[in-house]
């Protein structure tokens, strides 16, 4: 299978807070915008496997700054890394200001995604190249972030997660 890249699976999700998506401080409900993280994800994981995609783990959700109703939100996802069935996306949040258009991060979201037949069974995936910068960052924490993630559901044991352990040696 031939390597892709990052911005093959790129995935921008643009879309309005509308009045029945917020909490009581007329702020984008959390859960609303994991569904739409979620979305974006989905379609990102899509595009780099062709494959059926389910979501395996919500490895990381920053919820830094809130978001207005009325705003114009932006999700840009693409996948990071990918291994043998699974694979990391990031997706990026942004909202724009009305006069000027400027762009604001907002929120981020990390997820893994695991691409399956149709019984539902793992199937391998393509490998991905890194281009830019910010990509090839992503890409190097992901193994990481992936043994993190099978730590915490119980998946792998501690003493295993040889990258993770890296991290606390002086
Ligand atoms: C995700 C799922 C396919 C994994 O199946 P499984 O039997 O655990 O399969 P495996 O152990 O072979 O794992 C498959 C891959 O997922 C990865 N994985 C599984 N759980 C993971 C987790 N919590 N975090 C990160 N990666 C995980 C494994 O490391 C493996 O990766 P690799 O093939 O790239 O090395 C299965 O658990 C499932 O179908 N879950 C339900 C998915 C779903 O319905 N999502 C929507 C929720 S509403």
């Amino acid at each position: 299978m031939e390597a892709k890249t990052p911005k093959e699976s790129l995935t921008i999700l643009t879309d309005l807070v509308l009045p029945g998506e917020t909490n009581y401080l007329d702020n984008l409900f959390g859960g609303e915008l994991l569904a739409r993280m979620d979305r974006a994800c989905s379609i990102a994981a899509r595009r780099h496997s062709s494959r059926i995609v389910v979501t395996a783990s919500v490895n990381h959700v920053a919820f830094n700054k809130s978001v207005p109703v009325g705003s114009v939100v932006t999700l840009e996802a693409k996948v990071s890394r990918a291994f043998k069935s699974s694979m990391e996306i990031y997706v990026d949040v942004w909202i724009e200001d009305r006069q000027s258009g400027l762009k604001t991060k907002v929120n981020e979201g990390i997820y893994t995604f695991v691409a399956v037949d149709e019984t539902g069974k793992p199937v391998d995936i393509p490998k991905i190249k890194p281009e830019t910068e910010l990509e090839k960052i992503r890409f190097d924490g992901a193994l990481r972030r992936k043994q993190l993630s099978l730590v915490i559901a119980g998946k792998m044991k501690a003493d295993d997660a040889t990258e993770l352990k890296a991290l606390f040696k002086f």
